[in-house]
This record gives C-alpha cells, structure tokens and sequence, in this order.
C-alpha cells in the first residue's frame, strides 16, 4: 500500500471507529464580528479531531437585534436544527425556558468563571449560558494624529468632541477631506442602546432602568447627555453615522478616516493587524468622562446555550465545554482580542504579551454597566428598542432630547405597569 492509500484506509478507519461511538452532527448558530467565525472554526476543527463529531457554523447577520428576532422565532418552533446558540449576554432573562439548565454539566468547571458573568447568565438559580467572552468598549484613538496637534487623550466626552472637531478640520485643510472626528454605532438597535447608556451613566444620569427596576431616565444629566450626542452626526461623525453598526464604524476607523472611534474589544486585534493601515498608530483608553466623573463602559459579551430542543445534548455540553477550555480561550483572545471569561487568563503571559491591552481591561470589565435584562425580564427587548429609538430620533434631530426623554419615560412605565 502507498502512503496515501495507507492514510485514507487509516482515515476511513477513524472515521468508522468514531461513527460507531456515535459521532453526531451539531449545528451552532452565532453572529460573528471581525475575526469570531475564522476563531470559531479553528476551534470546531480541534473539536472534531478530538471527538469525531461534525459540527457546523449556522451564520447570522451582524447585528444582535437581528440574530434576537430570529433565534426567537426558531426557539419559539422548538426548533430541533440548532445544538448550540451564541447568546448576547442580555438574553438569558428572556430566553431562558428555552435552553437546558447548565449547573450540573458545568459544576466542576463553573468556579473558574469571573463571578459576574455567570451571574450575568442565571436566571432563578438556572445557569442558560456557559460564559464565552466579556468585552467592555474602548476609545480608540489615533495617537499619530493627536502627537502631530498637540493634543492630550481626551478624558471627558466635552475635550473628546473638541479635539475631534480640530483634528478633523486641519486635515481637511490639509488636503485628508475624507477626515472624520469621531464614529460611533448610531444606528436604531441595541448597539445605540449600549452608546446612549454611557453616554447618560458617564454624566451622571443613572442607568435609565435601575438594578431594582425603578425607571431613572428623566433627568436633566440625561437630557444633556443625549444634546452632546446630537451635536455630532454631520459635525464630528459622517451623517451617515445614524446606520452604522459596529463594523461600519471600524471600516472607516481602520481606513485611517476618523480620529476617535467607540467599540468593542474584538477591534483591537483588527485595526492592529498586519493588514491594517494604521497599524502601529491607534491606541485605546477608556471611554469619556461626563459630569459623573468617570467614563461609563457597558458590558458586553457572548455566552453559549444549549437548546432544550437540541436532540444531541451531551455533544453539545461537550462543545460547549471544549469551546470555553483554557486552550481555546487563550486562542479566542489572542487571535480576535476578545477578553476570556476563565479568571485564570487575565494573567496568562502569553495572552499579556499578544494581547496587552486584556489585563489592564480587567477593571474596565469589572466595573461595566450592566444593561436592564435582569430587572425587566421578558421585557428587556422592548425597554432596549424604547431606548436606541429615542436616542435615534434624537441625533436624527427629529425630536430635541427633552422631549425624546419625556416620551421615553412614559412608555417605559407604560410597559412596566404595575411591576416589571
Ligand atoms: C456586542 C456586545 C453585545 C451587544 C452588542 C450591541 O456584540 O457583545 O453585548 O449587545 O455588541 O451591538
């Protein structure tokens, strides 16, 4: 027998062997940014050669918002197609029926999970999701331009907006029209959720919806939170602005177009790539500052379910598990700069030297802002949609933000009634 006949008898072999141990297909659903899907295949490979099961990518659009509408219509079918969901760390309130309790399957693991995002994923003592990876938004900023003008990191939202605007004008003079101040997601979903939160928590408006389900929204610090905010589309930011999502404001970020941008950790790994044009000159901090004092960063993230429908559970604990080990969380981090959800990582050398910015987000993570998932239970996504609308209007400029507030808050304690 040659080599090669050699090696397909074996693989035929392997393939049988693994066939007769019950090798099952799995299907997992997830939305990917940037470099997610290329990490997540890298993984479900390993996964196959190890177990001899076949799983397969089911692709969604970007946006949560889109995936939620979706994954919900699927669930709602009892649909038996998809094993495994990745889940937007604000979903387990309202999508926890539908998937399988986690405690026991993750009992001897769940301990090296940073506390908060377990936490973030039980719902009434029930454990939906198995925790993937955090992610706290940054500033990124173009150290190169802010050296050549003189200018300090902005560390309130007011400095942010001025330097943007002077920046972006003497390039333009300069000849760079395509310059912009500042991108950021403005488009109506849960993206400009998460802005106008630390927009209004930054300047010491409260968290719209309050950890014990009391509606903060109408006061003045939000009011004026939402005017800043408004006076960038068509000055600092493109007009078109009030469309993106967060790849579209890293594709004009990364193109070398704008100063400042606003976005997620999975970013960094992308505008510091080898094929990035502004590699080597892009910087992150934390987010501004308003009258708070301190910058607010939401907190994000990405959880993996098991759905009660799937026909295939132990596999799917078993990639569940495999996908969230240290070897693929180290990989996850160091290849799309997602930060780990194992405690134990955030002191992981090789992850420090390849990823620098993870273990100093440690305390960004940790002081994130939560959204009102767990106070507004199955009405979370109807809080959120009020939410990025009145915001939407607002930079828009179809409504002044006094009055986006006020509406907001009506429809907000019309929707909570009596309780949430
Ligand atoms: C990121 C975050 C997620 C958030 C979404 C908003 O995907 O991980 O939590 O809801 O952005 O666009």
């Amino acid at each position: 027998m040659n080599t090669n006949k050699a090696l397909a008898a074996g693989v035929a072999a392997l393939a049988l062997s693994a066939a007769s141990l019950g090798a099952e297909e799995l299907n997992i659903v997830h939305g990917a940014v940037g470099k997610d899907q290329e990490v997540l295949r890298a993984a479900l490979d390993r996964f196959e050669e190890e177990t001899g099961h076949t799983v397969n990518i089911v692709s969604m659009p970007e946006r949560t918002t889109d995936q939620f509408a979706q994954f919900k219509l699927w669930l709602s079918a009892g649909s038996e197609d998809i094993d495994v969901y990745r889940l937007d760390v604000i979903w387990a309130p309202q999508l926890a029926d539908h998937f399988i309790d986690l405690t026991e399957p993750t009992a001897d693991i769940i301990d090296q999970f940073v506390p908060a995002a377990v936490q973030s994923q039980t719902v009434d003592g029930k454990l939906v999701g198995l925790p993937m990876f955090l992610g706290a938004p940054a500033l990124y900023y173009r150290a190169d331009l802010l050296e050549k003008y003189g200018k300090e990191v902005p560390s309130t939202w007011a400095e942010m907006t001025a330097t943007a605007q002077e920046i972006m004008e003497a390039e333009r003079a300069a000849g760079n029209d395509e310059m912009w101040g500042y991108v950021f997601q403005g488009a109506a979903y849960e993206g400009l959720t998460c802005n106008a939160m630390e927009w209004i928590a930054s300047n010491g408006g409260g968290h719209i919806v309050e950890p014990d389900g009391e509606i903060s929204v109408m006061n003045d610090k939000a009011i004026a939170a939402l005017e800043l905010a408004a006076s960038w589309p068509g000055n600092i930011s493109p007009p078109g602005v009030l469309n993106y999502a967060e790849e579209d404001a890293r594709g004009v970020f990364q193109s070398g177009d704008a100063v400042f941008m606003r976005n997620w950790n999975y970013a960094y790994a992308l505008v510091n790539g080898d094929d990035s044009p502004i590699k080597d000159v892009v910087e992150v901090t934390t987010l501004p500052a308003g009258d708070s004092g301190a910058g607010a960063s939401i907190l994000g993230g990405s959880h993996l379910g098991v759905a009660r429908y799937s026909q295939h559970q132990d596999e799917a604990i078993e990639l569940i598990r495999f996908l969230n080990n240290e070897e693929s969380q180290r990989a996850r981090a160091i290849e799309s700069s997602r930060p780990p959800t194992l405690s134990a990582l955030y002191e992981d050398p090789e992850i420090g030297e390849k990823q620098p910015f993870i273990p100093l987000w440690k305390p960004v993570i940790d002081n994130a802002i939560v959204r009102p998932a767990a106070p507004t239970k199955t009405d979370y996504n109807e809080v959120s949609s009020e939410v990025w609308t009145a915001a939407h209007d607002v930079l828009a400029g179809e409504m002044d933000a006094e009055a986006a507030i006020g509406r907001l808050n009506a429809m907000l304690n019309r929707l909570r009634g009596n309780n949430w």
